[in-house]
């Protein structure tokens, strides 16, 4: 039986900065942002979007009334998650309308986390065929205004159905993980916004990936000639670049044309976005899906997960047959194109914008968010959830039932 990813939706929230812009503010040349760390722009999350509410509206695009009915299983990868007990899966589960016979529960290991998901969504899948897995990945990046990290924020979800014979992609079974305890990235409970060093993480990453691509190659004896491309986690897009270099030189010319030019193709979103952390490996792999011309039927594509800390992954996936039906281009093309874009003050502001912490209440606008399901306030410590599309329903019915 092969297993894989059949369906994947993506969201990101309605604000966006400018990158050269950022840079002016900051006093730093914009080149150093667009070509240095390879972002454009910075999807900006308002109060009214939280990494639940990403989530949701990612999984909301993709999944219809069968997959509602037979996901099982909900595995919510993120390292910015709203509560240090209760799941943000048990809310999505609820906003999405799931079948109550189902298990919810979140990963974290910094941005691994929706790769270990994807992995037990496998092995789920393995002993229940007839099953469905619904893996999210969804985080809002924060390092900090005016911190070395600020140019790699970023907000936005993906949202991943994997099943017994995937429309769009077979997950391979060789698997090269590793994990070593290191201090390069991390958030303490009583913290906001992360704590990173930033030269070292970015060496560890290139350390696992070039120890997970050794265990890969003797694990099955591949080389780089075997893969059409290699999606990456981005943090920000140069990071793919650099570590794909790492190995370059042990193929032909043409693999590094090929793998390179891919990347480029890869990062297409990630550039719009910035990082998201747990979705970040995965966004750059629909970016490929939906933006190159080249891959064909059969085509196999490696994925490296990095997550500081550390854990790496690296696996590979192969494409379906017919797999370009199965994507939603136009809808994330609408996406980024009603993009607002804010000032850098505006960003600042919304950036220091919180929800209470003392119990009190507040309301919030969602009238301003145009996401279908959205952070309406909180209440007594809890947040409020609405799903516009399911209240539009259930107006409709009650308007019925009144005539
Ligand atoms: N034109 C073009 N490139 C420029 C430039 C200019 N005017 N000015 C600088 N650059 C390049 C630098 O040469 C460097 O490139 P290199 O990495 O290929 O050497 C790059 O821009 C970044 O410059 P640097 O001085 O290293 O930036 P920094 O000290 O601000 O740190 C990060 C950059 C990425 C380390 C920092 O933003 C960070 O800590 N980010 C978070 C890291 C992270 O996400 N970690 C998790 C990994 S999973």
């Amino acid at each position: 039986m092969e297993i894989g990813i059949d369906k994947i939706g993506f969201y990101t929230p309605h604000l966006y900065v400018d990158m050269n812009k950022l840079a002016v503010e900051r006093n730093v040349e914009p080149e150093k942002f667009t070509i240095g760390i390879g972002q454009e722009k910075m999807a900006i999350a308002p109060l009214t979007q939280d990494p639940v509410t990403l989530a949701a509206n990612a999984a909301l695009d993709i999944l219809d009334e069968e997959d509602k009915e037979k996901i099982d299983f909900v595995l919510f990868g993120t390292e910015s998650g709203i509560d240090q007990s209760k799941s943000a899966a048990v809310y999505v589960h609820r906003l999405l309308g799931l079948n109550p016979q189902a298990r919810a529960v979140e990963v974290k290991q910094a941005c691994y986390g929706a790769t270990a998901a994807i992995q037990m969504a496998k092995g789920h899948i393995a002993l229940n065929p007839e099953s469905k897995v619904l893996v999210l990945g969804s985080d809002i990046a924060r390092y900090g205004l005016n911190t070395g990290g600020e140019a790699t924020q970023g907000a936005g979800a993906v949202a991943m159905v994997v099943s017994a014979d995937p429309s769009i992609m077979v997950l391979e079974g060789p698997s090269a993980y590793l994990t070593a305890d290191v201090m390069d990235f991390w958030r303490p409970v009583y913290s906001d916004e992360a704590f990173v060093d930033g030269k070292f993480s970015n060496e560890q990453y290139i350390a696992f990936f070039s120890s997970a691509w050794e265990q890969y190659k003797s694990k099955t004896g591949q080389g780089l000639a075997d893969f059409e491309a290699f999606s990456f986690h981005l943090p920000y897009t140069k990071m793919g670049k650099k570590a794909l270099r790492a190995v370059l030189d042990e193929g032909t010319e043409e693999d590094s044309e090929r793998l390179l030019a891919n990347h480029q193709i890869g990062a297409v979103y990630n550039r719009n976005v910035g990082n998201i952390y747990t979705a970040s490996l995965y966004l750059s792999l629909l970016s490929l899906l939906e933006q190159s011309e080249d891959l064909q039927d059969g085509s196999r594509i490696g994925l490296f997960s990095y997550g500081s800390g550390a854990v790496g992954e690296l696996f590979a996936g192969r494409l379906q047959p017919g797999y370009r039906e199965h994507l939603n281009v136009a809808r994330h093309s609408e996406l980024f194109a009603t993009r607002k874009e804010v000032t850098v003050s505006e960003y600042e502001e919304i950036f220091q914008e919180t929800l209470p912490t003392d119990g009190s209440s507040l309301d919030l606008d969602i009238d301003q968010d145009p996401a279908k399901i959205c952070l309406s306030g909180i209440e007594g410590h809890s947040r409020q959830y609405v799903n516009k599309a399911s209240n539009i329903e259930a107006e409709k019915i009650s308007a019925r039932a009144e005539r």
